[in-house]
């Protein structure tokens, strides 16, 4: 069958795959990314680290915060990037701009700003009192006129690439980025255009966490379902299957040359618990319950599911945000060494109005809290298996393509080899995975 051109949403023209069923229904439309097993070593190689180091972290585009923790001017947040081997300062200056530098005095370098959060009129280092007003420039030098051929304008704060798309911050310590912001999440960030994320920032609850793990491994536990039948059968267990999906096979799937997306079945026919039920009366919260499609950007749930409960996304390398109708959550893996990563999860909700929202929020905040912790309950006990060496590769499945993605993605990048631009392609309607 030949391959038709199509627009994709990037606005260049890609192949559009037909639709495909079977074994190789989601690997079937990506040919570039194999069927082979995937490498142990990637999880353990100090090698490969370094290249992540400098291939990745060190160019690309990553989410440090979002804009509700800077909503007046001189509100700042300092986010220190063990891989990219700097402290960030992000701040909003007098004119309203959210810039980012980094945490660093031009005098002898010291780390400018100690503190997590607050709001400052300037940032004075602790060292020899030099001043930085909060667009980064240099104010103030105690003793100036004793340093030589000495032009404050030369010693501001050294600028880090700092923009935001829907309420995230991101910043890119390249010194000269090769692509925008914009250019760099390319049909992923036009997808979710429209959806609520301001609104739904008015409550939140995050829980942070070091995981003795690599990365990718830490990553990986989150962008497959495989797991969802058994790891979460004690949290979940008829809401992300059943009798229609037994082994939560995803709706649909979108890949971009970096990052992708799936919908999740949920099932329509739940029967929650009467805690559940109480909580379902007053709003959403990651389970599935009737939901309103009109709520939803229509690149949310592309394929109009009946039996949908979530979109997760996967922005590279590290980010992911999974919406739903009424909350979405996030993720971020920061990686710290080889074997070490800070893995951070987030639930955002709208400022509850009434009692009821409240336990609502409440209800999803411990459900999803009971998840994730089966979720990480898997990590350090894979990583410490993984050093064995008693085995050099893995085998994974359709289902787990999100996985193959993300390794192919690494591996070109890593070894400066050009990314394919996958066609886009939706799943057809009766194809034995959901109803349509
Ligand atoms: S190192 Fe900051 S003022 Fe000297
Ligand atoms: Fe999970």
């Amino acid at each position: 069958m030949s391959a038709t051109a199509t627009p994709n949403t990037n606005g260049s023209a890609t192949p559009q795959a037909p639709p495909r069923t079977g074994r190789d229904k989601w690997t079937g439309r990506y040919p570039h990314l194999g069927t082979g097993p995937l490498s142990a070593d990637v999880f353990t190689s100090k090698e490969q680290f370094e290249l992540e180091r400098e291939h990745i972290f060190k160019k690309v585009w990553l989410n440090v915060g979002r804009i509700e923790q800077v909503p007046n001017a001189g509100d700042f947040f300092v986010f220190d990037i063990a891989m990219c081997e700097t402290s960030i300062l992000v701040v909003r200056g007098a004119d309203g701009a959210v810039r980012a530098f980094h945490n660093m005095c031009s005098h002898r370098g010291n780390k400018v700003c100690w503190d997590q959060s607050g709001n400052r009129n300037n940032f004075t280092c602790k060292f020899h009192g030099w001043v930085y007003g909060l667009d980064g420039d240099l104010r103030h030098v105690p003793d100036e006129e004793h340093f030589f051929d000495f032009q404050r304008s030369d010693h501001g704060m050294t600028p880090v690439a700092c923009d935001i798309w829907e309420g995230f911050i991101f910043i890119n310590v390249d010194p000269e980025p090769a692509e925008t912001l914009a250019e760099y999440l390319g049909g992923m960030g036009e997808s979710l255009t429209g959806y609520p994320f301001g609104e739904f920032s008015g409550a939140c609850a995050s829980w942070s966490t070091e995981v003795r793990a690599n990365w990718k491994a830490v990553k990986d536990a989150f962008q497959e379902t495989y797991h969802v039948a058994f790891l979460h059968k004690t949290s979940i267990p008829d809401s992300f299957t059943g009798p229609a999906n037994p082994h939560q096979h995803i709706l649909d799937l979108r890949l971009y040359p970096r990052h992708g997306s799936a919908s999740l079945w949920g099932n329509a026919e739940l029967q929650p618990s009467p805690a559940a039920a109480i909580a379902f009366r007053h709003g959403s919260f990651l389970l599935r319950k009737d939901f309103d499609a009109g709520n939803l950007p229509p690149s949310v749930n592309p394929t109009d599911e009946r039996d949908w409960v979530l979109d997760l996304n996967v922005i590279f390398p590290c980010f992911f945000v999974d919406v739903s109708e009424g909350s979405y959550f996030t993720h971020n893996f920061w990686p710290l060494d080889v074997d070490r990563t800070i893995w951070t999860s987030t639930q955002y909700f709208p400022k509850p109005e009434t009692a009821g929202q409240r336990y609502n929020q409440e209800y999803g905040h411990v459900l999803f809290r009971d998840i994730i912790l089966e979720d990480g309950n898997t990590l350090e006990q894979t990583q410490s298996m993984l050093r064995s060496g008693a085995k050099t590769e893995f085998p994974i499945q359709d289902e787990e393509i999100l996985v193959r993605h993300g390794h192919y993605v690494v591996d070109q990048m890593i070894h400066g080899r050009p990314l394919a631009t996958p066609a886009l392609a939706h799943a057809t309607n009766g194809n034995g995975a959901h109803r349509g």
